[in-house]
């Protein structure tokens, strides 16, 4: 079965959009700043769909566009500026940045009750121990698709191929709370026989950012694949040049598993999603 994650994720925008006018008519105001620094296409692809989730789910789009050129200081200047104001109850700097800004410190630079990516360390360490915290977006989103598609993730075995701080860590972690019960093995470019240990999973988290990870032969009958890549391959046939495919081998391994997650229409419309419920709650926490 391929998971919808297309309507999974209008769904969530929809009860999103329902809770954003309750909070309304008690005169607070949804907003969000999505700062996006340069012109790298996928960035900006994700920013714009970004801003029309806003737009759909009634939030107050406080967005800046900044060029390439921005400099470190003036970026932790706008942040300074988006922390004090109270009007604006998330703040989203979109990754990557160009290489003269370091990440580490504007992550940092961000007051962690307006961290709706939960990148900041303090939301991480929460996370850790089982302290409230906004819950990273994509790693969230995953976690609700199982939840609807109705996989049985209890007991069961599964296998994250990623140990980026966006995916990989974050959901080998909510994987592994109570609530989900797996246990989990988490893979990286520095694991042997990954093969070997693909082939055990129930579950499979592909975050790798390169297609055809996962092929046909390392997948167990049965299994479930959430495919989190987004590679954008040269096509010619398409008016913009590429198309976009996943870490899996979608084709081969669909009649195999017993759950897929397609790409696009998976994990992505998710992540959108899950920003407009962390904005919703940081905005109801105030
Ligand atoms: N770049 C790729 N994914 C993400 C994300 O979830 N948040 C931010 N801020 N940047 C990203």
């Amino acid at each position: 079965m391929i998971i919808d994650g297309k309507q999974v994720a209008a769904d969530v925008r929809a009860d999103v959009a329902k809770k954003v006018s309750e909070l309304k008519s008690k005169g607070i105001n949804p907003c969000l700043a999505v700062i996006l620094v340069g012109e790298n296409p996928a960035s900006v692809s994700y920013v714009t769909g970004k801003q029309k989730a806003l737009a759909e789910v009634g939030m107050v789009d406080r967005s800046v566009h900044l060029p390439e050129s921005t400099s470190e200081e003036d970026l932790l200047k706008l942040i300074d500026e988006l922390n004090n104001d109270d009007s604006v109850h998330g703040i989203l700097v979109q990754l990557p940045l160009p290489k003269h800004i370091n990440e580490e410190k504007v992550i940092m630079a961000i007051n962690p009750k307006k961290d709706v990516d939960g990148f900041h360390p303090v939301n991480v360490g929460n996370l850790v121990i089982g302290r409230p915290a906004p819950l990273p977006c994509t790693p969230h989103g995953i976690i609700v698709l199982l939840e609807k598609a109705g996989v049985k993730t209890s007991g069961a075995h599964a296998v994250v191929i990623g140990r980026s701080n966006i995916v990989g860590k974050p959901v080998s972690l909510l994987l592994a709370r109570k609530e989900t019960n797996c246990t989990v093995t988490m893979c990286h470019t520095g694991t042997k026989n990954m093969a070997e240990i693909v082939k055990q999973a129930d579950i499979i988290i592909a975050a790798a950012g390169r297609p055809n990870t996962v092929t046909a032969d390392m997948v167990k009958e049965g299994a479930v694949v959430i495919d989190v890549g987004v590679n954008r391959i040269p096509d010619e046939t398409k008016k913009n040049g590429f198309r976009l495919v996943g870490d899996v081998d979608f084709d081969a391994i669909k009649d195999k598993a017993s759950f897929i997650t397609p790409v696009p229409g998976g994990v992505g419309p998710m992540t959108i999603a899950m920003l407009m419920q962390n904005t919703l709650e940081a905005a109801s926490n105030d």
